[in-house]
């Protein structure tokens, strides 16, 4: 049977975040009864300590925080509906936080791969004029943990709970809901890509290259901006968007061509880098 997990990244409770998910949650109900609610900021989650003894000994060198059981909850569903408020401009720390711990699951890439797992994320600001990164950090969440990204919604409300008079929201978390459990049953329907939007992972957010190059700063795909007329459209091929940064064929490449061969690059060059050390060690 599938399982839908339900992720709440706000510390409020019924906070706009939380009411918004929990709606989402009830109607995916509908089509898939095992669902499973989870408060982030009830569980212990401590920062990446960058030794990649996850990638070189395969596990974490973190043990006595929450990471393990909710990577064990991620890892059996196979949906994931996400929510969280956006703070300065872009989801709270907590969401980074577990994002930045996702090298651990570089040993269970094969346990992920060839199943349906589908996600739609939920991000509520105060104000539209200053939520520049809300979406874009918060699919990183289920990017990093081998979700496909199918449907998000962006609802704006200042006080708790405020998000409920506006139906548009109401119906938009329970359009979430039931995109994500009918995919599970095989009906994959995906968001159409508004323009200016990826279309491998709906990031609005773009870094500008030489030649009209575009590069998607959540994703990584690479693309063209054109001018046409009086506006600007982006371009992308079909092989850039099925092989961006966080597909599981990517995240194998990135691991093998990139981070583990980064250790005998740095063992060789240890010595000259140890020479130039001494001095930082003067301020403690
Ligand atoms: C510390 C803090 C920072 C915030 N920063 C922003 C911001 O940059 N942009 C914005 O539109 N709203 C901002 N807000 C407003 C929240 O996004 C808004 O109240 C939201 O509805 C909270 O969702 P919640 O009820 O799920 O916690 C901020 C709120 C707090 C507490």
């Amino acid at each position: 049977m599938h399982k839908i997990l339900g992720i709440t990244c706000s510390h409020r409770h019924l906070g706009n975040s939380d009411v918004l998910l929990k709606e989402a949650l009830m109607e995916a109900k509908k089509d898939c009864p095992d669902i499973e609610y989870l408060r982030l900021s009830d569980m212990v989650i401590k920062p990446c300590r960058g030794c990649l003894k996850c990638v070189y000994k395969g596990t974490c060198a973190i043990l006595d925080d929450d990471f393990g059981v909710l990577w064990e909850k991620l890892k059996s569903a196979d949906g994931l509906i996400i929510a969280a408020p956006t703070y300065l401009f872009s989801p709270p720390g907590i969401v980074k936080m577990v994002v930045d711990r996702c090298l651990t699951i570089s040993k269970d890439l094969d346990s992920i791969a060839g199943r349906t797992r589908v996600a739609a994320t939920i991000n509520v600001a105060g104000n539209r004029k200053w939520n520049y990164l809300g979406v874009e950090i918060l699919n990183l969440l289920p990017l990093a943990y081998g979700y496909e990204v199918i449907d998000y919604l962006e609802a704006y409300a200042p006080g708790p709970g405020e998000v409920l008079l506006n139906p548009e929201n109401v119906n938009g978390a329970r359009r979430l809901g039931a995109r994500v459990a009918k995919a599970l049953h095989g009906a994959v329907e995906h968001r159409q890509v508004a323009d200016g939007q990826c279309p491998a992972c709906y990031s609005k957010t773009f870094r500008f290259g030489p030649a009209g190059i575009v590069e998607c700063c959540t994703c990584g795909i690479k693309g063209s901006l054109t001018a046409i007329k009086e506006n600007w459209q982006l371009g992308f091929s079909r092989e850039e968007i099925a092989y961006h940064f966080w597909t599981l064929q990517h995240r194998r490449n990135h691991l093998n061509g990139w981070v583990i061969p980064t250790r005998d690059v740095y063992l060789k060059k240890r010595e000259e880098i140890k020479k130039l050390l001494p001095r930082y060690r003067e301020i403690k």
